[in-house]
């Protein structure tokens, strides 16, 4: 609000303020409308400017973190076919889905934690029980948090790396960044340097300490051909969470 104001001061006289009980000298303005203005105390019209600013600040942060946030989004590769999964809307209509959904909200409840101890989740099973679903929720969360995720395939994960030619390292090295790396659909098909490549990812992640969330449709002994008995080790290592998925396909 802005106060208009015909006269400069008219009249000025001693108050004392009920608040800091100091006397200060007041100063009286007529105001276009007719009306008389008098100024405040100093030190109140002082905390009620910082005040203004603190509150401003606080703002500002606040959309700060929101764009953060927006671009770890955009960041995230989330596929739109998942970007509305969330554990809200993971229907635990069975105990086994209770348990699946429980362990992962957990993990999820956890996040900073869990991130800063490299724990991993393998989710093996059956084909449209939820495990992206409940993989991307677990993302979202992770980057609602402040921290970076990556999604991607293993197949889109392997063309990128076999493209980048004779810059593989870099390429593998990328997938070593974020926090959180969502690794779905951990199957069979790759010749066995494009295995050494999702090895090398994962084993580099593990030394780097950071967290991976692999899905997969093989049973763990198809797992263990894929990935190697050691690397299984160690995404189980130090609370690593394997959750398995048995039931029907929500799809049909
Ligand atoms: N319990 C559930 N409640 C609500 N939606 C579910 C549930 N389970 C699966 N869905 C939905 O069914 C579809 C398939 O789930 P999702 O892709 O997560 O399965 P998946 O286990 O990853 O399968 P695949 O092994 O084939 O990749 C998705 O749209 C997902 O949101
Ligand atoms: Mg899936
Ligand atoms: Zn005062």
């Amino acid at each position: 609000m802005s106060i208009k104001f015909t006269f400069g001061i008219i009249a000025e006289e001693q108050r004392t303020c009920d608040k800091h009980k100091q006397e200060y000298t007041s100063r009286m303005f007529m105001r276009s409308d007719g009306g008389e203005y008098w100024t405040g105390c100093p030190i109140c019209n002082e905390e009620e400017q910082r005040q203004k600013r603190r509150q401003e600040q606080l703002q500002e942060q606040i959309a700060y973190k929101q764009r953060q946030i927006a671009r770890l989004f955009k960041q995230s590769a989330i596929p739109p076919r998942f970007s509305d999964d969330s554990f809200d809307n993971y229907i635990a209509d069975t105990a086994e889905k209770s348990t699946v959904k429980n362990s992962m909200l957990e993990f999820a409840n956890n996040i900073a934690n869990n991130l800063k101890l490299g724990r991993n989740v393998i989710l093996a099973g059956n084909s449209g029980n939820g495990k992206t679903h409940l993989s991307v929720a677990t993302a979202k969360t992770a980057i609602n948090g402040g921290h970076t995720a990556l999604f991607t395939t293993v197949g889109e994960m392997i063309d990128k790396i076999n493209e980048a030619g004779w810059n593989k390292a870099t390429a593998i090295d990328n997938y070593t960044v974020p926090d959180l790396l969502i690794l779905d659909e951990v199957t069979y098909t790759l010749n066995s340097e494009e295995q050494k490549n999702l090895f090398k990812v994962i084993n580099k992640r593990y030394e780097q300490v950071r967290s991976t969330i692999i899905q997969t449709n093989l049973p763990m002994p198809d797992l263990k051909n894929v990935l190697g008995e050691r690397i299984i080790d160690r995404l189980r290592e130090n609370g690593g969470v394997v959750l398995y998925f048995t039931w029907e396909s929500y799809r049909k």
